[in-house]
């Protein structure tokens, strides 16, 4: 009985070993074919996993804080290739500013609160990356670690096709007075904005938004207008202002703020930082005497700055910077709107939050909710669907033949050209 047991356990021993080689051979051919499929459905495209990695550290003085945003790809092929690889020509170079109110400081009332803020800059930079072809890098000036969580929470999640399309640079910004003025300044934070050039010494050049801006267009189309620039231009915006639009006549003060007895809105600039820089004196000695007038409005000081330099501005299309004011008086404020659309759309004022702007509190809204994974048709329909109504309810742009095409026209012009 023990023999037995024991033949009957070599022979299967040996059986076995012959089952498992040719089975063996099966599995790895199996497998082999198995992931051959898989990578032709994927379109040989990489499986890429995203691991973001914060580090984020602050410096002696507690002032600049950075976060370096390491970009960890791996890959389960050992055949990396990416259907779709984005080469950039150039890379777009931005700047915002999201100051929480500073408890301690008065005027705190007169700057949005922190849930405005992420409000709004979800509407900026998802409709800045949505319709851009082009890696863009945003510096983030902030002055709470707060915000730094808000913002990076915003971008985190969206596919890794739009993810990958911006880096974000956080600095953080004590809330001293940048300006050696004193605490007259409304909101130290928002003020280095005059300072752009010596904060980012690295930079060649950078597109400076207030936050409450959407984009119509790809922000790639703003960055070539920094080619328009004439030898001696160093500054971009859009004129005018409309308060100015008044039959009253300008007071002497209201001639030193407003650029050229227009005045521009600083909610969207051109900047080129190296210009700056070469013009350091004449730049300076400017902003110094602006000072002694306006203790502190960066638009009015850039006002008047640009006053004290006419030959650094640059004018930009008004199309860029469309705020509801145009609307009173389309082919005297921007005549160029009808032929060319709406840009961007600037909520000044608190627009995006109010119920009478219908239109802007909608597209902020629209863009603010979008699922990133959408294609552009599809924003394309749905706001085909929302806009005519919204701008009849929204005058005086009601009266404007036509606005929601404008406002549609680059988005139209873009379909198919996408890779969302
Ligand atoms: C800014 O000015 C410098 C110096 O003129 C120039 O080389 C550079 O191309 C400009 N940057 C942009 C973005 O146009
Ligand atoms: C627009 O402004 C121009 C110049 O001030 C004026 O002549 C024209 O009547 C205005 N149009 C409307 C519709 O108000």
């Amino acid at each position: 009985m023990f023999h037995r047991r024991g033949s009957v356990k070599r022979i299967s021993i040996s059986k076995l070993c012959y089952v498992l080689a040719i089975g063996g051979t099966i599995f790895v051919f199996l497998q082999l074919y198995l992931d051959l499929i898989e990578r032709k459905s994927a379109g040989y495209s990489a499986y890429r996993r995203i691991i973001r990695k914060e580090a984020i550290s602050e410096d002696s003085e507690g002032d600049l804080l950075n976060v370096n945003d390491e970009l960890l790809i791996e890959t389960r092929n050992t055949i990396a290739s990416y259907s779709k690889p984005m080469i950039p020509i150039e890379e777009v170079v931005a700047a915002i500013i999201l100051c929480e109110a500073d408890e301690t400081k008065p005027y705190k009332g007169s700057i949005s609160s922190f849930e405005q803020h992420i409000d709004r800059a979800k509407s900026l930079l998802k409709s800045i990356v949505f319709l851009s072809q082009q890696h863009i890098k945003l510096h983030v000036l902030v002055n709470s670690n707060e915000v730094i969580r808000g913002i990076t929470s915003v971008v985190e999640f969206w596919p890794p096709q739009q993810r990958n399309k911006i880096a974000l640079k956080f600095r953080k910004v004590s809330s001293q007075s940048t300006l050696g003025v004193e605490e007259k300044t409304r909101v130290t934070c928002v003020s280095k904005k005059l300072i752009f050039e010596k904060m980012y010494p690295e930079e060649d050049a950078l597109i400076y938004l207030d936050t409450d801006i959407v984009f119509l267009r790809p922000i790639e189309d703003l960055w070539r207008v920094f080619k328009n620039f004439n030898d001696e231009q160093l500054f971009g915006a859009v004129t005018p202002l409309w308060r100015i639009f008044n039959d009253k006549p300008f007071t002497e003060f209201e001639k030193m703020v407003n650029f050229a007895g227009r005045g521009f809105n600083a909610g969207l600039l051109l900047l080129n930082l190296t210009r700056i820089r070469s013009q350091a004196e004449k730049w300076q000695a400017a902003l110094q005497s602006a000072l002694e007038v306006v203790a502190f409005n960066e638009q009015s000081l850039f006002n008047l700055m640009m006053n004290l330099n006419p030959e650094h501005f640059y004018e930009m299309d008004c199309e860029w910077n469309f705020r509801l004011g145009l609307c009173t008086n389309v082919t005297h404020r921007c005549p160029g709107l009808v032929a060319n659309g709406v840009h961007a759309v600037h909520g000044n004022g608190g627009a995006f939050f109010k119920d009478r702007n219908v239109v802007l509190k909608i597209l902020h809204e629209y863009w603010r909710d979008l699922d990133m994974s959408k294609s552009l048709n599809n924003v394309i329909s749905e706001l085909n669907a929302i806009l005519p109504d919204a701008v009849l309810k929204t005058p005086p742009c009601d009266l404007v033949e036509g606005l929601h095409e404008m406002l549609m026209k680059h988005m139209k012009l873009l379909d198919g050209k996408l890779d969302n």
